[in-house]
């Protein structure tokens, strides 16, 4: 499949972005093994906790879907049941990391794989702490999906995250819950704490001191009604539209400003965009509030540290921003993009590059001068939903038309994308 997207003159509207993809995975796994029947309203219509919610319905529990809205039959911490076949973490490296920390510690053994995008992502950084825990996993060439996991008692552990990522903190904290005593996670870098939160949200016992985060085992965990706020890192796309495209003015409702993942709204004022925050609210303790953005000079900058972990997924459209931006921007610390849905460091250089945009690579990041056009290109997903989007946003600004590859991969995040920026582009 292809699109072709035409420069737009202007974006105007209103819009409400699909629930947030990070928290809908947590909420579907920790309702799937609470007691009692749970309702998580505006649950992500993405493909990727579509894949959550497949693999939860093969280890048992009952789910029915209504639109956005997941009622969710609790099984309790012990029951869970023996899937029939391979659970199927499709596109959805968060599925598979963190259903392992729960998969880890059953009597029954089970076997989870993922397509070629997620067969080729590294597993050892889950299977290390799992196995401190005395997990028995069997990875392909000991790190690459499927993973083979053998039933075990688990203990808790210390764990200090050598890497900076939120789904390993959510794996072993969740292979925690049925480890009896306390599970300590540490982080030198902070990253999404939405685990945290919804942990307590269902009633577990959790501590956070600095970087430590440390859970009681074997909690009772409690059913809940919850509503997922919309995801800001689909927001992200838009944002940048508006910012990139002059005249335009958007509204987005509704959206998750969780100050571990709004480092995005910060970024994007500190060099030069004009963002308001209206209505904070508090949602089980997630903060969600309307964004307003308008079209802005941008004066670029730099990402670097602990600010590129923050940023992390956001970093494909926000390059394109860069390329548009007065001084250009300068990426590093970013090796991590390299393992994601594609290697996101070559994916975004290649599509820059159809598009004549000057870019540097480096092992951890890029550099892109500022001032530059966007040529009309052919460009291509590379079936990977950011890179889908964020080239569908650089093509409003491009001089002509411009043709997107594989659409369709912004499904696993962002069914409706499409559709929604042509709704609003003028
Ligand atoms: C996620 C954490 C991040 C992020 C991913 C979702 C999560 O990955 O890139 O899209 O929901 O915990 P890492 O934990 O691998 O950094």
């Amino acid at each position: 499949m292809a699109v072709r997207i035409s420069p737009a003159t202007r974006l105007r509207g209103s819009i409400r972005l699909p629930g947030d993809k990070s928290i809908s995975h947590r909420y579907a796994m920790l309702a799937a093994i609470a007691e009692g029947h749970s309702r998580i309203g505006n649950y992500s219509t993405g493909a990727d906790c579509a894949s959550t919610l497949g693999a939860l319905e093969s280890l048992g529990v009952r789910i029915e879907r209504d639109g956005a809205s997941v009622g969710i039959a609790g099984r309790g911490l012990d029951g869970l049941q023996r899937p029939a076949a391979t659970l199927d973490a499709g596109n959805s490296g968060s599925t598979m990391r963190m259903l392992s920390g729960i998969l880890a510690a059953q009597r029954f053994p089970s076997r989870i794989g993922g397509d070629e995008s997620l067969s080729r992502r590294p597993m050892e950084r889950i299977l290390r702490p799992l196995e401190a825990m005395g997990a028995l996993i069997v990875a392909r060439e000991g790190r690459f999906p499927p993973l083979e996991i053998r039933p075990s008692a688990l203990h808790p552990i210390d764990y200090t995250l050598p890497v900076a990522s939120a789904q390993v903190k959510t794996c072993v904290l969740f292979a925690g819950l049925n480890a009896a005593g306390v599970t300590t996670v540490r982080e030198p870098v902070r990253t999404r704490d939405h685990t945290e939160i919804a942990l307590r949200e269902f009633g577990a016992a959790i501590d956070v001191l600095g970087g430590a985060i440390s859970l009681q085992g074997r909690p009772r965990l409690e059913a809940r009604q919850l509503e997922v706020p919309g995801d800001l890192s689909s927001a992200a796309f838009f944002l940048v539209a508006a910012l990139l495209v002059p005249g335009s003015e958007l509204r987005l409702e509704g959206v998750g400003l969780n100050p571990t993942r709004s480092a995005l709204v910060d970024f994007l004022k500190s060099i030069g965009g004009d963002l308001r925050i209206s209505n904070p609210r508090l949602q089980a303790g997630e903060l969600a509030g309307d964004l307003e953005v308008r079209y802005s000079r941008i004066r670029g900058g730099t990402i670097e540290k602990d600010i590129a972990a923050a940023l992390i997924d956001e970093i494909p459209v926000l390059a394109v921003l860069g390329a548009a931006s007065q001084e250009g921007l300068l990426v590093r610390d970013a090796a991590e993009l390299r393992v994601k849905e594609t290697d996101r460091i070559a994916t975004v250089a290649e599509n820059l590059g159809r598009m004549g945009v000057r870019v540097e690579v480096f092992p951890d990041g890029l550099r892109v001068a500022g001032r530059q056009r966007f040529r009309p290109a052919q460009l291509d997903s590379f079936g990977d939903h950011r890179i889908a989007m964020a080239f569908a946003v650089a093509a409003l600004a491009a001089s002509g038309e411009s043709t997107i590859v594989g659409p369709e991969a912004a499904d696993v995040s962002f069914p409706g994308f499409f559709a929604l920026l042509s709704e609003i582009a003028q």
